[in-house]
């Protein structure tokens, strides 16, 4: 893996151990990768502080200052890549081709909100009376708590990371127990790129509670960016409303992908597969549910269960590999309740269907067909490689099936009628609409999602609002 592997946890510009540490494993093999810090209240208390001392220096930059240190840790990040994804495939299990996208997709956000940082405009607003003159400007919104998951170990930081610090927030962060070792790493890069002490604090943990519990309640925290499980969303912005603070929330998805009768069959087949088995089903976004037009269902069945049978899994270092393992035993244990459930209510598995004999966190790339709405795997995120196939028979049956769940967060289709374009995607009650294409997320666009899926956009110019205030100025006796 080259250099050697950052392992202490970074608070106030120095790296920092602690009197006990936990294991990081490869979900692989189940081999131990590094150990680190097991902090707690005390330490997330020191993280805080740190960042509240930086403020006011970090925020006091030029918007360009800031921005060249972004840009200076950008160019590290993708210099760095090969390294940083053989570390992310180590502790998440991510294939190798995967991670590396990974590093590149998250350096983007780097990128984009350093250029973006200079754009925080305010605005002049016509008076109301003579002696007045009224405009508004734009400021941090202070110390930001970040809480991120295992499956996207490096863009989930970045992708908060990047605003909040082009903003001129300071932020602590707290990566997730199975993958800390990348945002180690990538604090190691923005150290060397000039991020001042202080600015980017990382509190490395496997007690989340505590932890979470700390950057809730103190009033320094200004903003909490979270993005993981609806539940865990509702928890913490319970927690927030004690402090009235920001929150930002990018939750669980039951994403429907829909295919008409007059798709492209290969296109749809395509953006089936990238969407469903991206980082093994593991993703917010992934198709959840594979909605089919009945004149076209066993024909784009049979396509899509002889690309499924053909992907490679297997551990992520290995060439080849497509699959990787699953992130831990739940997880695994999770996929085969719902497969089992599926099956026990009429659902057939067209190839897949168990776990394979590679270790213990593989599981082999499903099709299910015969799904209905009373399965559990059409109300569940699977978070897993199992594809749903749900027959409908017209545009009103599509519809009130995607939307018949409490998640809101991407959706897709395939259709060759631009009326049906817009007037689907008008209809679907979701942040994000992918039509004709099975991958929607990018540094540019705004990502996030409506109902239980959260609250917020990150990326493009609404990912930096999330990270601003407005302050109005009234100017008197003119
Ligand atoms: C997620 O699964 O939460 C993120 C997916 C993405 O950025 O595309």
């Amino acid at each position: 893996m080259g250099a050697a592997i950052r392992s202490e946890a970074f608070i106030n510009g120095q790296w920092i151990d602690a009197a006990t540490r936990f294991d990081v494993q490869n979900p692989a093999n189940g081999d131990t990768v590094a150990a680190v810090p097991d902090l707690g209240a005390a330490e997330t208390d020191a993280a805080i502080a740190a960042a509240h001392t930086a403020g006011p220096g970090w925020s006091g930059l030029l918007a360009q200052e800031r921005a060249r240190i972004l840009e200076a840790w950008y160019g590290l990040i993708i210099g760095e890549a090969d390294r940083l994804a053989a570390l992310m495939t180590a502790e998440g299990g991510k294939p190798l081709a995967e991670a590396k996208g990974e590093i590149v997709y998250a350096a983007s956000f780097i990128k984009w909100f350093a250029e973006e940082g200079r754009r925080a405009y305010g605005r002049t607003i016509p008076t109301t009376v003579a002696t007045r003159r009224y405009v508004t400007i734009r400021q941090p919104v202070g110390v930001v708590a970040a809480i991120t998951p295992w499956n996207f170990p490096a863009a989930m930081i970045t992708r908060k990371a990047g605003p909040a610090l082009a903003a001129g927030c300071t932020m602590v962060l707290k990566p997730p127990q199975q993958t800390p070792l990348t945002a180690l790493a990538l604090a190691e890069l923005g150290v060397e790129a000039g991020l001042p002490a202080g600015v980017l604090n990382i509190v490395t943990t496997s007690k989340s509670r505590p932890v979470g519990d700390a950057l809730c309640a103190d009033p320094r925290v200004r903003k909490l960016s979270f993005t993981g499980s609806t539940a865990v969303g509702k928890m913490l912005a319970e927690k927030c409303a004690g402090t009235v603070k920001r929150i930002s929330l990018e939750l669980g998805g039951n994403a429907p992908l829909i295919v008409f009768a007059d798709a492209d069959l290969d296109l749809a087949v395509k953006g089936a597969i990238a969407s469903k088995f991206r980082n093994a089903g593991q993703t917010c976004v992934c198709a959840n549910r594979i909605l089919v037009q009945a004149d076209i269902y066993d024909e784009f069945a049979k396509r899509l269960t002889d690309a499924t049978a053909a992907l490679k899994v297997g551990p992520g270092d290995e060439a080849g590999v497509q699959i990787g393992p699953l992130i831990d035993d739940a997880a695994i244990a999770k996929v085969s309740e719902l497969v089992a459930d599926a099956r026990a209510n009429g659902a057939k598995a067209l190839t897949g269907g168990a776990k394979l004999d590679l270790g213990a966190r593989f599981y082999a790339p499903t099709v299910l067909a015969n799904v209905t709405r009373d399965m559990r795997l059409f109300r569940e995120e699977i978070f897993g490689p199992v594809a749903p196939l749900v027959k409908f028979n017209d545009d009103d049956e599509a519809v009130s099936l995607a939307n018949d769940t409490e998640y809101g967060l991407a959706g897709y289709f395939f259709t060759r009628d631009v009326n049906r374009a817009w007037k689907i995607t008008e209809r679907l009650d979701y942040g994000m609409v992918g039509v004709n294409d099975g991958i929607l997320s990018n540094e540019v666009s705004p990502f996030g999602g409506v109902k239980e899926s959260g609250l917020g956009r990150e990326g493009g110019v609404e990912g930096l609002e999330e990270f601003l205030e407005t302050k109005f100025i009234n100017f008197g006796g003119m």
